[in-house]
């Protein structure tokens, strides 16, 4: 069994479409693969297709129900803010000893390759004294940090491979997902990264206009993280 936990340097960078990219590939090779996204915020129900559960379910070729959705994603909120501040609308608080206890148990549970995705970045608070940070930390999984290619990634990108380096936490595969209209060519952005991080392991996903054109790159994405696995 691995796990993997899928973070990145903010909200709506590609955590998701990483994730549903990685669980199709590994789904259609014949691999026994799970996704979870303990926590989601800005969730309706009546769009649960569109939500993350809903995204991540239909990758794994599982119907979109409420029963399933409660299964993947038990912490949804209605305000799509930052989950202790939506938690707060609904007078509610993330118990973070139960989060992690959930996230244990499927990790345990798990047979083949599992997607933990979390939410918003590397340092999104959960509740009044935690962040996500403080969550993989706990978890202790190997992480694919997800960055975009914008104006501004390389310091959001060094900044949160250098708080993980901090605490400890073990990078599978930083990921450079090209942003729509970026400034600088992706190739550009990766090589500056790679020159302050030499030993980072990193993959590129290109920006695309359909899914199913990126095959190659989800093929060396995975390999990579095969690479970590038997390290
Ligand atoms: N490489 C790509 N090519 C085309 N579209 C992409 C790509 N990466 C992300 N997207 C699209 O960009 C949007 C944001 O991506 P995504 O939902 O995966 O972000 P996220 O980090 O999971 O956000 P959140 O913090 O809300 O969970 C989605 O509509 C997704 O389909
Ligand atoms: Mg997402």
């Amino acid at each position: 069994m691995s796990a993997y936990f899928v973070t990145a340097t903010g909200t709506d960078i590609g955590k998701t479409f990483v994730t549903a990219g990685l669980v199709r590939h590994l789904r259609t090779a014949g691999k026994s693969v799970a996704a979870l996204k303990p926590i989601v915020s800005g969730f309706d129900m009546t769009e649960a297709a569109l939500s993350d559960p809903g995204v991540l379910l239909q990758a794994l070729g599982e119907p979109v129900t409420p029963q399933s959705i409660a299964k993947l994603s038990p912490w949804r909120f209605e305000a799509p803010l930052s989950p202790d501040m939506a938690a707060a609308r609904e007078n509610r608080t993330i118990d973070f000893a139960e989060l992690v206890k959930f996230c244990r148990n499927e990790i345990t549970a798990s047979a083949g390759t599992l997607f933990l995705e979390g939410v918003g970045g590397v340092m999104v608070p959960l509740d009044e004294r935690h962040t996500v940070l403080d969550w993989m930390s706990e978890l202790g999984l190997p992480v694919i940090l997800v960055t975009g290619s914008y104006l501004g990634t390389i310091s959001h990108t060094l900044t949160a491979l250098e708080v993980l380096r901090r605490r400890g936490i073990a990078i599978a595969s930083l990921v450079i997902n090209e942003s729509p209209q970026s400034a600088a060519p992706l190739s550009e952005t990766i090589e500056s990264i790679k020159r302050f991080a030499p030993d980072c392991p990193i993959t590129m996903l290109s920006r695309m206009v359909q899914t199913g054109l990126s095959e190659k790159e989800f093929a060396d994405l995975l390999w990579m993280l095969e690479q970590h696995a038997f390290r």
